[in-house]
């Protein structure tokens, strides 16, 4: 394909003509989030708007589990991922089949599934949840099932997160955010060490160390609320690095403090791969409709409840 110029003129030009919507995920790079994303946030904002948008394609520029997720609440749109290896080791830490163990071995314990599952895993769990209101969530279905344990799915971090700050009993499985759970708290106190006065911000995937260190954690969205609330003058992210170089555009005025981590799956999506996927159709997403039903049923639970 031609220069970064022409690549983003052919790409507008093929969207055009295929009326579809890119969605740009808060950890795409700078030439993709600010070029060709139509739609740019976290993985549930990005699938809420798809919803209402009036394009017949979708270009999820993003991992395969958002690709599924825009399919569940947008059937009757075509999905296409610029490449189908863009996995997360969340969503590969669980099955379906495990789900329904857990659930035979704990009958009357409602299953909490974090959005960072496949469609498969969805299906099995009574409700989800995101980074943001996952506390919320899990008091929720505790209360309406009248119970005082929940099964949390399928990060540890962000489930031992949750049980820090709930009295209920939180069953955790071992799954975790290969780049999340690189942080630690010495790391932090290297980075405030040379940044007196640095605000630190981390996802709730981070182990609870590091949120502990941390002043503020929340979803890639609400994370990007807060910068965009404080402007503080310095500020570390303890996230994937991409999100950095997508709020200095709008804030040249913070130095971001860096310490570049990158999630190789996000990386996998490139201008070329989407524009690939317009030309192509590459690469179409499908979800059998029996699994999907009962998936959007998990996450339509989670969208009832109060935010
Ligand atoms: P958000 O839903 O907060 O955007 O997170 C998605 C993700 O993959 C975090 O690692
Ligand atoms: Fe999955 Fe972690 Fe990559 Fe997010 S950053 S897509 S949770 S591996």
């Amino acid at each position: 394909w031609p220069a970064m110029a022409c690549r983003v003129h052919a790409i507008r030009t093929l969207q055009r003509e295929q009326d579809a919507v890119i969605l740009a995920h808060n950890y795409m790079p700078p030439e993709i989030y600010a070029l060709v994303g139509d739609i740019r946030g976290d993985s549930l904002a990005l699938a809420r708007e798809a919803a209402k948008s009036e394009a017949s394609t979708i270009v999820q520029a993003g991992v395969h589990f958002m690709a599924e997720t825009s399919k569940i609440l947008c059937p009757d749109k075509r999905v296409l991922i610029p490449d189908t290896h863009a996995g997360c080791s969340l969503a590969a830490s669980i099955s379906g089949a495990q789900v329904r163990a857990l659930k035979s071995r704990y009958p009357n314990v409602p299953v909490v599934t974090y959005v960072n599952t496949s469609a498969e895993v969805k299906a099995e769990s009574d409700i989800c949840c995101t980074s943001s209101n996952a506390l919320n969530v899990v008091e929720a279905i505790a209360a309406e099932w009248g119970v005082d344990r929940v099964i949390m799915l399928p990060d540890e971090h962000l489930a031992r997160n949750v049980a820090a700050r709930t009295p209920l009993s939180i069953l955790v499985w071992q799954g975790s955010c290969e780049v999340h759970e690189q942080f630690t708290p010495a790391q932090i106190g290297a980075i405030r060490r040379r940044h007196p006065g640095v605000q630190v911000l981390a996802h709730p995937e981070c182990p609870t160390s590091v949120l502990d260190a941390a002043d503020f954690s929340g979803s890639t969205a609400a994370l990007e609320r807060w910068v965009d609330d404080h402007r503080p003058e310095q500020v570390l992210l303890l996230t994937e690095c991409s999100m950095s170089d997508n709020l200095i555009s709008r804030h040249p005025q913070i130095e971001f403090v860096r310490s570049c981590t990158l999630c190789p799956h996000m990386q996998r999506i490139t201008l070329d791969g989407i524009l690939d996927s317009l030309a192509f159709g590459h690469h179409e997403v499908h979800v059998d409709e029996s699994v999907a039903v009962r998936a959007r049923r998990a996450i339509e639970a989670m969208l009832a409840l109060p935010e």
